[in-house]
C-alpha cells in the first residue's frame, strides 16, 4: 500500500504547489517566469504520473524516481506555502510596494527564494528528463481526476454508511455461546477462535459478544483488541478502560489490578481479546495468572481471536475454535450488497458469478472488498477489472491484498486518497469521532473547501459526504 501512497502524496502536493504559484506570487516578488517554468514542468510530471504509478510495483528505478520526485514536490509545495503567506503578511500590514523597493531584509528574502527557485527547477528538470529516459507514458490530463481537492457532488443530501450484516456464521455463533455458557470449573477458561486474515474471526466474536444469551449470563463483558504489542499493563489498563468506559492514567500496575478486582467483585466475566500475536509464553502465563486471581468466580471466559496457529496453542484452555471459509453463497451475498447496495445484481455480474466467487475463496474481507471495487468502477469497467487486473486471484490473504490495493488506487482522487491513508497512521481499531477526523483531515490541508461561498449547513453536508466516500470507498 505505501507505494500507492506515494503516488497520492505526490499528487496533491504538485496539485497544491500549482494552486500557489499564481500570477499575483509571480508579480510581487518579480518570480513570473521561474514560475512559469516550475508550471511548466510540474504539468508534465504530472502527465507520466499515472504510468509511474503502475511500474512501481516491478520497476525499482522508478520507486527510486517516485521517492525523489517526492522529496522536490514537498521543497516546491513548502516554498510556495512561504511565498503566499509573506505576501498575505505584507498585504495585511500595508507595506507590499516597499517591500518590493526598499528594504534591505526584502531583498535579502527575494534572492534566497530565487535561489530555492532556481534549485527546484533544475531539478523537476532532472526528473523529467529520467521519467523520458525510463520510458514513462505521458497521459492528457484530462484523464486525471479533475483536482485533488475534494470535489463532492451535491446531489444527494442522504448519503449513509451500510449497515452491517453478519452472514452464515450463525451456526458457529450458536456453537461459540453453548461453549462459554457450559457449567466450568475453572476461574478462567480460555478459547482461542483460529483463521486466516480476512476470515471473519472478530465480525464472529462481536456477534458472540452481543448475543442475547451472552448478555444473560455474563454480568461484565469487556472487549480489548490487542494487536502486536502484547505488553501486560497495557492489556490491564485497557481492561479498566473497557469496565470503567474512561481514560486510565494510573501506571502502576498493582494499582490497576486492584481497580480492576474491585469492578469484577462476585462477578462473573466475558473477556475478549481481539487480534493477539504473542507466542511468549511467559508473557501469557504473566497475564492468565493474573486474570485468574481477579475474581473468586468460577466460569469466567476469555475468548481469544488469533490468526497464528502457536498463539492459539499457548493460550487456549480449551480446543480452539477453528473458523472455516464462508460458503459460495454467502461470499456472492456480501459482494454482491456492497456492489449495488441492495439493487438488482448486473446481468454481467451474475454471467461471471461462478469466476468471481472463486476468487474469493471463501473470505469475506475479499468479497467485500471486491464488492466495493466493483461499486467504484461502475458496470462497465468492472468486467474489465475482473478479467485483467484480477484476473489470476487463488482466494489467498495475497488475493486480498491486491484487491485492497486495487480498490485504494481506485479511490476516486489523491486527497481521497490521502485522507484514507491517513487513518493507517491511528492503531488499528482506534475509535474517533467522525467531526474530530474531518477536523484532523482540514487540518492537513487535504479537505479545502471554499468557505466564502458555503454556509455552515452546506460546509458540514459536504465534509459529511467526504467522510462517508472515504470510508465506505463510495462513488
Ligand atoms: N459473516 C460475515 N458477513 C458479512 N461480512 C463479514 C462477515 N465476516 C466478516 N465480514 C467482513 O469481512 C471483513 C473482515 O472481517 P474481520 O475483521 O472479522 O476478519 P478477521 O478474521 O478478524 O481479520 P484479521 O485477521 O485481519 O483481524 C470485515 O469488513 C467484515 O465486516
Ligand atoms: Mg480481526
Amino acid at each position: 500500500m505505501a507505494d500507492a501512497l506515494i503516488t497520492s502524496t505526490i499528487k496533491v502536493a504538485l496539485e497544491k504547489t500549482l494552486a500557489l504559484a499564481n500570477e499575483r506570487i509571480g508579480k510581487l516578488f518579480q518570480f513570473k517566469k521561474d514560475l512559469e517554468t516550475l508550471r511548466g514542468s510540474v504539468a508534465m510530471i504530472q502527465a507520466v504520473l499515472a504510468d509511474a504509478e503502475e511500474k512501481q510495483t516491478h520497476d525499482q528505478a522508478v520507486q527510486l524516481w517516485l521517492q525523489r520526485l517526492e522529496a522536490v514536490a514537498f521543497d516546491a509545495e513548502n516554498l510556495l506555502d512561504e511565498l503566499n503567506y509573506e505576501a498575505l503578511h505584507r498585504q495585511l500590514v500595508g507595506k507590499v510596494r516597499s517591500f518590493i523597493l526598499s528594504s534591505d531584509i526584502n531583498i535579502v528574502f527575494r534572492w534566497r527564494m530565487a535561489s530555492k527557485i532556481s534549485d527546484i527547477n533544475k531539478k523537476l528538470n532532472k526528473i523529467n528528463k529520467e521519467a523520458n529516459d525510463f520510458g514513462l507514458i505521458r497521459f492528457q490530463r484530462a484523464t486525471f481526476p479533475p483536482s485533488t481537492t475534494a470535489k463532492v457532488t451535491l446531489n444527494r443530501e442522504t448519503d449513509s454508511i451500510a449497515g452491517h450484516y453478519v452472514v452464515g456464521r450463525a451456526k458457529d455463533e450458536t456453537r461459540l455461546v453453548e461453549i462459554l455458557l457450559s457449567l466450568s470449573e475453572n476461574a478462567v477458561s480460555v478459547i482461542p477462535i483460529l483463521g486466516m486474515g480476512g476470515l471473519g474471526k472478530t465480525t464472529l466474536a462481536q456477534s458472540v459478544y452481543n448475543n442475547s444469551q451472552v448478555d444473560s449470563h455474563f454480568e461484565k463483558k469487556i472487549w480489548v483488541c490487542v494487536s502486536d504489542n502484547f505488553e501486560v499493563t497495557r492489556l490491564l489498563k485497557m481492561i479498566l478502560e473497557s469496565l470503567t468506559r474512561r481514560n486510565v492514567e494510573i501506571t502502576s500496575r498493582d494499582v490497576i489490578v486492584q481497580e480492576i478486582r474491585q469492578q469484577l467483585v462476585g462477578k462473573k466475566y466475558l473477556l475478549v481479546l481481539d487480534d493477539v500475536w504473542t507466542e511468549s509464553q511467559i508473557l501469557w502465563d504473566d497475564f492468565l495468572r493474573l486474570l485468574r486471581g481477579l475474581n473468586a468466580t468460577n466460569g469466567n471466559w476469555c475468548v481469544v481471536t488469533t490468526r497464528k496457529q502457536q498463539t492459539a496453542s499457548i493460550v487456549a484452555t480449551h480446543d480452539p475454535y477453528v473458523l472455516g471459509k464462508l460458503s459460495d453463497d454467502d461470499c456472492w451475498f456480501i459482494l454482491t450488497e456492497k456492489a449495488n447496495a441492495g439493487g438488482e445484481i448486473p446481468e454481467k455480474l451474475q454471467v461471471m458469478k461462478k469466476e468471481i466467487i472463486k476468487k474469493c475463496g471463501g473470505l469475506p474481507l475479499a468479497a467485500s472488498a471486491m464488492g466495493g471495487l466493483l461499486r467504484m468502477k461502475g458496470k462497465e469497467e468492472s468486467e474489465l477489472i475482473l478479467m485483467n487486473k484480477l484476473s489470476n486471484l487463488s482466494g489467498d490473504e495475497d488475493s486480498v491484498m491486491k484487491i485492497l490495493k486495487l480498490s485504494f488506487n481506485c479511490l476516486p482522487s489523491p486527497a481521497v486518497k490521502k485522507c484514507f491513508a491517513y487513518c493507517s497512521m491511528f492503531p488499528k481499531d482506534t475509535e474517533m469521532k467522525r467531526d474530530m477526523l474531518i477536523e484532523l483531515w482540514m487540518a492537513e490541508g487535504f479537505l479545502q473547501v471554499d468557505l466564502k461561498n458555503k454556509t455552515m449547513r452546506k460546509l458540514e453536508s459536504i465534509t459529511w459526504k467526504f467522510y462517508c466516500r472515504v470510508l465506505c470507498w463510495k462513488k
